[in-house]
């Protein structure tokens, strides 16, 4: 992917605004000029797009950096902003949520209803004893009460952390003690590809170690499929929240308060708890949706295609566009089921005008081949998004034309589960677009692009992307561990965060993203750690010794490739090097087991030796060479350089 970037960045293609869509945009070129006084510009857009409690007299407070508090002496609840006001003010009948089940059928979720969901289900959470500041996991699938889950969660100040569902027990239990939840809310199962899954079974084995603080499992009924039960422990949704009063008022926290606690994969093998607070993150939220996606509340369709497992589904399900009054769309299942025209359907069934994706989603459509979204109706379209991993100008170009008729403005989203919210993107109606690049910081925030000792480069040069001043929707910290927060952050380049990705100023002094510079690998948008699995790897009884790589992959951008080193004993369970396919399918299981399954290998290669530096280190760039089938590059600083080539040469004679 970046060598596909780094040759196209003499981009000579560029997609000036329509006449027609600048002239109705949100967003102008003046909000450069207006963020100038970052203070004042951030000021106005929490009042104009919040409601307070209390209004906040501080802005910034940054003398106690890198921690970063915003309008910290103000009141506010999220859930009130995203739901009881546009009730008050007239909005109750507008359609909040369209849902789509994955077998066809929809539920449509006026703000109305929506509102007395969460304040019945915020009663019951108080009812089983969470209070404020207590925190909850949420582990369900892509469904509105997910949402209400979360919504519940901020109506009472209880911050949530909600774990994909698609993450095994072992990570949903590590998770639960990390942030000492006291309560799950689950599903019995899910829909998934045409049939059902469970997933309460995994709650039920992550809490059977004995050592959480769960006190409740909340259990919503999805599937109708058999459960095991603790009658101490589980209650049923439908026991507990249906009957509960819709009277219930929304806590008003400081604007500092925790909203939200999620695990994301860092360079080291345990998952990092990204801490998000509210005055600050609803702000940043709202303001990008508004401007980024040109959202008019009264006429679009947003669609975002995330789940809500990740900090997308957080900012751009759960948040920004309710907070917004948007009407959105939310979908169960995957993009192929029952077939591979779905989304498109989707798209025509709603009249969907804004859609935000992922990169890897769109190579994937553009495998089926365009005779699939041409069956549809996509007029309705007018803005396309793109988030997660760099987008190749090949996919940039063909989701313009294909799905958005040559018509549709594209913004393609840098940012990460710490920066909250959007943070480099075009500004449709205002920004000549070009494909494959984000651009620029949005107003309001400061960036570049710094060599080895921090300093900026200059157009046309590449470095390592650092954001300079802070930012409303930033982390607040790591859950636990402030220290790793500074550590992981604010100590490669003194005074500026470090985002861990690489970048490119090209001529124009736009940015190209080239990619995690970490060991943090890319996989159809999701972050994983490359030593998170080796010590997955690892902890099976067959595996002396593992080494993890993102290779280059056409669909998902990077796959997942491991090169492990069996124990003696077990050698002779890969007859030859490279071999041993049982082996390698149980070691495949293994890691879903430890991580879940987006995290198994695409390959496994059974090796005897693993390039290291005379100071122990594996060299992983090498074995990426391998991975990418690449001539590897300079071995010079083995300890042992024959190693490389008896790796190569076992693969060869694979
Ligand atoms: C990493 C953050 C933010 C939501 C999804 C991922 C990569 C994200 C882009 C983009 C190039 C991108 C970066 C970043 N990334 N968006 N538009 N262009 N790279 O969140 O799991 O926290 O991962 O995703 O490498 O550091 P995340």
């Amino acid at each position: 992917m970046s060598d596909d970037l780094e040759n196209l960045l003499h981009e000579e293609r560029s997609f000036p605004p329509s006449p027609e869509f600048a002239a109705q945009a949100n967003a102008s070129a003046g909000l450069f000029e207006e963020a100038v006084d970052r203070e004042a510009f951030w000021t106005a857009q929490a009042r104009d797009l919040l409601t307070w409690d209390t209004a906040f007299t501080q802005v910034l407070d940054f003398s106690d950096a890198p921690f970063a508090p915003w309008f910290a002496d103000g009141t506010l609840n999220a859930a009130y902003n995203a739901l009881d006001r546009h009730v008050d003010n007239g909005l109750g009948e507008r359609v909040a949520i369209h849902f789509e089940a994955e077998d066809g059928t929809g539920e449509t979720w006026t703000y109305a209803r929506l509102r007395d969901e969460v304040a019945r289900t915020a009663n019951a959470l108080t009812g089983l004893g969470v209070g404020l500041g207590d925190r909850v996991a949420v582990y369900m699938p892509m469904i509105p009460q997910a949402v209400v889950a979360m919504l519940a969660c901020a109506r009472i100040g209880a911050p949530h952390s909600v774990v994909f569902g698609g993450f095994s027990a072992e990570a949903l239990h590590s998770r639960i003690l990390d942030a000492s939840a006291r309560m799950v809310i689950t599903t019995d199962g899910q829909f998934r590809r045409g049939t059902t899954m469970p997933l309460k079974g995994a709650v039920d084995e992550a809490i059977a170690h004995g050592d959480t603080p769960i006190e409740h499992v909340l259990v919503y009924r999805r599937t109708g499929g058999e459960v095991a039960w603790d009658e101490s422990r589980d209650v049923w949704w439908h026991d507990v929240v249906p009957r509960q009063s819709t009277e219930h008022t929304p806590v008003p926290v400081p604007a500092e308060h925790p909203l939200f606690i999620l695990y994301t994969s860092g360079t080291t093998g345990k998952p990092k708890g990204i801490l998000h607070t509210t005055g600050g993150y609803l702000t940043q939220t709202a303001y990008t949706h508004r401007n980024v996606f040109d959202l008019k509340p009264e006429t679009d369709v947003y669609w975002c295609t995330a789940d809500v497992g990740w900090i997308t589904g957080h900012s751009y399900v759960a948040y920004a566009p309710l907070v917004n009054g948007a009407t959105q769309v939310i979908y169960e299942g995957t993009p192929d089921t029952p077939h591979r025209g779905r989304w498109w359907e989707i798209v025509q069934k709603y009249g969907v005008t804004i859609l935000y994706t992922a990169p890897t989603a769109i190579r994937a459509c553009m495998k089926w081949g365009e005779e699939l979204p041409n069956g549809f109706d996509l007029s309705s379209l007018r803005l396309l998004g793109s988030v997660g991993e760099p987008i190749n100008p090949e996919a940039w170009m063909w989701y313009r034309r294909v799905i958005g008729h040559d018509r549709c403005p594209i913004v393609d989203t840098w940012w990460q589960t710490e920066t909250g919210a959007i943070m480099i993107s075009p500004l449709p109606g205002v920004t000549a677009t070009k494909p494959g690049s984000a651009q620029r910081a949005l107003p309001g925030i400061g960036m570049d692009v710094v060599n080895d000792l921090g300093e900026p480069v200059p157009n046309g040069g590449g470095g390592y992307l650092v954001l300079t001043e802070p930012w409303p929707a930033m982390l607040r910290g790591i859950w636990g561990d402030q220290e790793r927060y500074r550590e992981t952050y604010w100590s490669r380049f003194p005074g500026m965060y470090f985002a861990g990705d690489g970048a490119k100023k090209d001529d124009d002094g736009d940015i190209w993203l080239l990619g995690r510079v970490d060991d943090v690998m890319n996989i159809s948008g999701h972050r994983l750690s490359t030593t998170e699995i080796e010590s997955a790897l690892v902890s099976h009884p067959y595996v002396a010794e593992a080494a993890v790589v993102g290779a280059a992959d056409d669909t998902t951008g990077q796959a997942v490739v491991a090169f492990v080193i069996l124990r003696g004993e077990f050698t002779e369970l890969a007859d030859e090097v490279g071999e041993g396919r049982d082996v390698v399918a149980q070691l495949r299981a293994h890691v879903a087991h430890e991580i879940g399954p987006i995290a198994k290998p695409r390959d496994i290669l059974i090796v005897n030796e693993l390039p290291k530096t005379r100071s122990g280190k594996i060299m992983r760039r090498l074995l990426k060479d391998v991975a990418d089938h690449r001539t590897v590059g300079d071995v010079t600083t083995l300890a042992d350089s024959s190693v490389m080539s008896l790796i190569q040469r076992g693969l060869a004679g694979k």
